[in-house]
C-alpha cells in the first residue's frame, strides 16, 4: 500500500463522541518522532523500535516471538476498541439497528480505499478462511473434468477446501510440492511445469505468504502465467497485508481473501474478500442470499458481528499507516535476518526461506536436518519454551518434513532474536 495519512499523534485516537474514559483505556504514551533515516536505516534503531514496542502491552510471562496467529493490538487501538464495545454494549439494538449500518460503510469505505481498491469489490466478513472458503466454495465456472490445483505450502484448511471440490463440482484436484531449497525460480517453473502438464487446470490457489516457512511467493509472476493459461487465481492473501509492502491490483488475481487480524493489528474478527469488479458473478450468490447479481455484500452472510471489533478496524489501520508499511516490513526483516544469520552457521539446521528481501520478510522457519516428524519438531518447541522462555510453533505441511516457525513482531526487539539463535546452539 502507498497511501500514507499525515502522522497524527496516537494521542488523537479516539473512538468517536462519548468514549472517552473507558474503564479499561490504557494509558496511551506518544508515538516517537520518525528519525530522519530510509525504512531500510531505521530498521536497525533499536531505541526507536523500542519506544514502538511500548505501544503495545505484552505479557512477560514467555518471549513470544510466535506471532503469525494473530496480531495483538497496540494500545490505542486496544482503547478503541474498548470504547466501541462500551457504546455497542450501552446502546444495543438501538444502535445496532440505527446508526451502526451507515458506521460500517464508513468502515468499509476506510478499508476500500486503503486497498487501492473500490468500495463495492470488497467484503467485510470475519477473517480469511471465511473469505477464503467462501471464495473456493463459491467459484462457480467449474464443471466436471476440470482441474483445480494447490500447493504443498497452502494453508490446511484451504488445501481441504480444494480437496473437496473433488466431490462439490467433479474436477480433479492437482496438488504441486514447491522445491526445496526454494528460489523465486524454482518456484515458477513449479507452477509453470503444472499447468503445462494439467492443461484441464482452471482455477488455483495461491498463497501469498505462506504460514509453514514465511516464504512471500511471487505472485505476480504465477498470476501473469496462470493467466496466459486461462486460469483463474484465489489469493490468500492471510498474512501479507501489513507485514509487506503490495498492491493487490498489480496482480492478475481476481479473487483474494485477507485477514486485517493478523500485521494490521484490528481485533480478532476482522478480514474481507476482495473480487474484482467484472468478476462478482463468478462466486455463488451464498445460500440464496437476497440482493443484485454483482453485489459483492451477497457473497456472505455474517449474522451478527462483533460490530466493535469492525468498527475498531479504522483505528488500526491509522496506527499500522503511523509507522508505515515500509518501515514495519524492513523491520520485520531486519529481525528476522538477526537470528536467522546466526543460525545459518549452526551445523544441521536448515532454514526455509531463502535471504532474498523480496521472498521474506518476518516469518521464516527452521528444521534440524534429521529431525522432520510431528514429535521431533514439537520437542524442539518444548524445549525453546520450557529451557529458554522462547515461545515458537511447530508446522506441518511441507513435503519434506515438519518444521519450527518463528515470527517476531515488531514489538520485539534485537535482543529476542539474538536469544533465539543462542538458545538454537544449545538443540545441538
Ligand atoms: C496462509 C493462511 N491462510 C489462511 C489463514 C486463515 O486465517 P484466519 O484463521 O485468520 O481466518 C491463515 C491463518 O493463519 C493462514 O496462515
Amino acid at each position: 500500500m502507498t497511501i500514507r495519512p499525515s502522522r497524527r499523534t496516537f494521542l488523537t485516537l479516539t473512538a468517536g463522541a462519548g468514549m472517552a474514559g473507558a474503564a479499561a483505556a490504557q494509558e496511551t504514551i506518544p508515538l516517537p518522532p520518525r528519525p530522519t533515516a530510509t525504512a531500510e536505516e531505521l530498521a536497525t534503531n533499536e531505541i526507536f523500535w523500542a519506544k514502538i514496542a511500548a505501544q503495545y502491552s505484552v505479557t512477560s510471562a514467555i518471549n513470544n516471538i510466535e506471532n503469525g496467529y494473530w496480531g495483538i493490538m497496540a494500545r490505542p487501538v486496544m482503547n478503541a476498541y474498548v470504547a466501541h464495545t462500551e457504546r455497542v454494549n450501552r446502546e444495543n439494538t438501538y444502535y445496532a439497528r440505527g446508526a451502526l449500518n451507515d458506521d460500517l460503510k464508513t468502515v468499509k469505505t476506510r478499508v476500500a480505499d486503503f486497498l487501492n481498491v473500490s468500495n463495492d469489490e470488497i467484503r467485510l466478513v470475519r477473517g480469511a478462511s471465511e473469505a477464503l472458503q467462501i471464495l473456493i466454495g463459491g467459484y462457480n465456472k467449474l464443471k466436471p473434468g476440470d482441474a483445480v490445483l494447490y500447493a504443498d505450502l497452502d494453508y490446511g484448511a484451504m488445501k481441504s477446501a480444494m480437496q473437496w471440490l473433488e466431490g462439490r463440482r467433479g474436477v480433479e484436484v492437482i496438488k504441486i510440492n514447491i522445491p526445496e531449497p526454494t528460489t523465486r525460480e524454482n518456484i515458477i517453473t513449479a507452477y509453470a511445469q503444472a499447468f503445462k502438464d494439467h492443461p484441464d487446470v482452471r482455477m488455483t490457489l495461491v498463497t501469498h505468504v505462506n504460514n509453514l516457512t514465511g516464504l512471500i511467493h511471487p505472485v505476480k509472476e504465477i498470476s501473469a502465467l496462470a493467466k496466459s493459461h486461462g486460469i483463474d487465481v484465489i489469493l490468500d492473501s492471510a498474512h501479507a497485508l501489513g507485514q509487506i509492502d503490495f498492491d493487490l491490483t498489480d496482480f492478475d488475481a481476481d479473487f483474494a481473501g485477507i485477514n486485517l487480524h493478523k500485521w494490521i493489528g484490528a481485533p480478532i474478527g476482522c478480514g474481507l474478500i476482495y473480487i474484482r469488479k467484472n468478476r462478482i458473478r463468478d462466486i455463488d450468490r451464498f445460500m440464496n442470499e437476497p440482493g443484485d447479481d454483482n453485489d459483492i455484500e451477497a457473497r456472505a452472510h455474517t449474522g451478527t458481528l462483533n460490530f466493535a471489533a469492525h468498527l475498531t478496524i479504522p483505528d488500526a489501520l491509522s496506527f499500522h499507516e503511523m509507522i508505515g508499511i515500509r518501515e514495519k516490513e524492513a523491520r520485520l526483516r531486519h529481525l528476522r535476518n538477526l537470528w536467522v544469520s546466526e543460525a545459518r552457521n549452526i551445523p544441521g539446521v536448515d532454514i526455509l526461506t531463502p535471504d532474498d528481501p523480496t521472498m521474506v520478510a518476518a516469518m521464516t522457519s527452521f528444521r534440524f536436518k534429521s529431525r522432520v516428524t510431528t514429535e521431533d519438531n514439537n520437542a524442539i518447541v518444548r524445549t525453546l519454551a520450557g529451557k529458554h522462555n522462547i515461545f515458537t510453533v511447530r508446522r506441518t505441511g511441507p513435503a519434506a518434513g515438519d518444521c519450527v516457525r518463528v515470527t517476531p513482531a515488531i514489538y520485539n526487539s534485537g535482543d529476542d532474536m539474538h536469544r533465539l539463535a543462542k538458545a538454537l546452539k544449545a538443540l545441538t
